[in-house]
């Protein structure tokens, strides 16, 4: 039976009142995309090591879940990886530095699954290989013998990016000194206000910058149906967005309006969500070449995998990080109290203690493998 409008606000006024009947129980039950999380189940298997490793390395996170990768299998044990230009962030990531990031989180994820099954892996960063219209590459991998299991590789299929509020509890000494050698830890209260202060500051500047804006609202899901046709991005669904999107409240035209009562939802949900944090994890590397921006994916893929360890929240603050010119105040604010001299903050993420998650969504392997080379 299909959600009326009049129960729809029901459930957006009261939540339960929907769930309580069966005609809204039976519609709650169809609300989840299967199909987009299926890549979390679908991991291992393959009867190819190449394959088991790539079906693992796309579960690795990446900015706005955009999941930038191709993989292209040569010979027996050979691969090429590409990033897809096509899936660039031109307004809010101009230098594709995010995106090369992405990329070095899935290097390591793709490391870690080829060691836990045995297997080494050689790399070739940037090989110079003849370009194609749409893909830069970005790694020559080969699986080679000597692998060795990390137990961080244990962690990659309960990895989730958290954006709930945080406990106000510090995590457990024991937990920030796991995380302390992956990361620095901001944990003193002043440095943890003024980047309380600091990030939502940022993300204002983001939410009320038409253009960075705009980008996000393309990038949007409205509901099951989008999020299972095109499983990346950022997916709205459940229960409570997808009435809100069935009585008109939540749509990409009101999202990108400031005035809506959609946009002032989602400004409030910020406001709430943002200052909730008790701690901050940061990456910061010596230069900013695309090597380096590479090993900054590759560590915050092992501090989300520790953190996910201990039984720990990360969600990445990135606006203030972000080189678009009206983030230009923040971002020096950012480099200023994270970084020391020549180094930049490439990831800002708020730790703590959160609520559990379901997975993202994901393209299934299959459709991000290029044709034999
Ligand atoms: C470079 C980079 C920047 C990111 N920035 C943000 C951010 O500013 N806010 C946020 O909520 N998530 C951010 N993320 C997390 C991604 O949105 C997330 O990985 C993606 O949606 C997939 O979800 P998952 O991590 O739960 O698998 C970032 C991830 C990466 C790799």
């Amino acid at each position: 039976m299909p959600l009326t409008r009049r129960k729809a606000i029901a459930l957006i006024g009261g939540g339960s009142v929907l769930a309580a009947s069966a005609a809204g129980g039976a519609w709650l039950a169809t609300r989840t995309p299967h199909d987009a999380r299926a890549p979390w189940g679908a991991a291992g298997g393959h009867g190819d090591a190449r394959l088991d490793a790539l079906s693992f390395a796309i579960l690795a996170p990446s900015a706005h879940n955009l999941q930038p990768w191709l993989a292209e299998l040569h010979g027996r044990d050979s691969l090429l990886i590409w990033r897809d230009t096509a899936r660039d962030l031109p307004a809010t990531d101009p230098y594709d530095r995010q995106l090369t990031i992405s990329m070095g989180a899935f290097l390591e994820t793709f490391d870690l699954a080829a060691g836990k099954a045995g297997h080494g892996v050689e790399t070739r960063l940037f090989p110079d290989v003849a370009t194609r219209p749409g893909l830069e590459p970005v790694a020559e991998l080969r699986l080679a013998d000597g692998g060795r299991h990390d137990p961080l590789a244990d962690h990659i299929l309960a990895r989730r990016t958290i954006r709930e509020p945080y406990e106000e509890a510090l995590p457990p000494a024991r937990a920030l000194a796991a995380l302390d050698r992956h990361a620095k830890l901001i944990t003193e209260p002043a440095d943890v206000a003024a980047l309380r202060d600091l990030t939502l500051r940022a993300w204002e500047i983001e939410a009320k910058t038409e253009a960075i804006w705009r980008e996000n609202v393309d990038l949007m899901r409205f509901g099951r149906a989008e999020i299972e046709a095109r499983p990346d991005g950022i997916a709205l669904g459940g229960p409570m967005l997808e009435a809100m999107m069935l009585v008109g409240i939540l749509s990409p035209e009101t999202q990108a309006d400031p005035g809506s009562q959609a946009f002032r939802a989602t400004l409030d949900l910020y406001r709430r969500m943002l200052p909730a944090t008790p701690a901050y994890a940061t990456i910061t590397t010596r230069g900013n070449s695309r090597t380096d921006q590479i090993a900054a994916g590759r560590a915050w893929m092992r501090l989300s995998l520790a953190a996910t360890g201990e039984g720990l929240a990360l969600q990445p603050v990135s606006q203030c990080l972000q080189e678009f010119p009206e983030m230009e105040g923040p971002r020096a604010e950012a480099q200023a109290a994270l970084a020391g001299s020549g180094e930049t903050v490439q990831m800002l993420a708020r730790l703590g203690h959160g609520p559990d998650a379901p997975p993202a969504p994901r393209w299934p392997l299959e459709s991000r493998l290029l044709g034999d080379g």
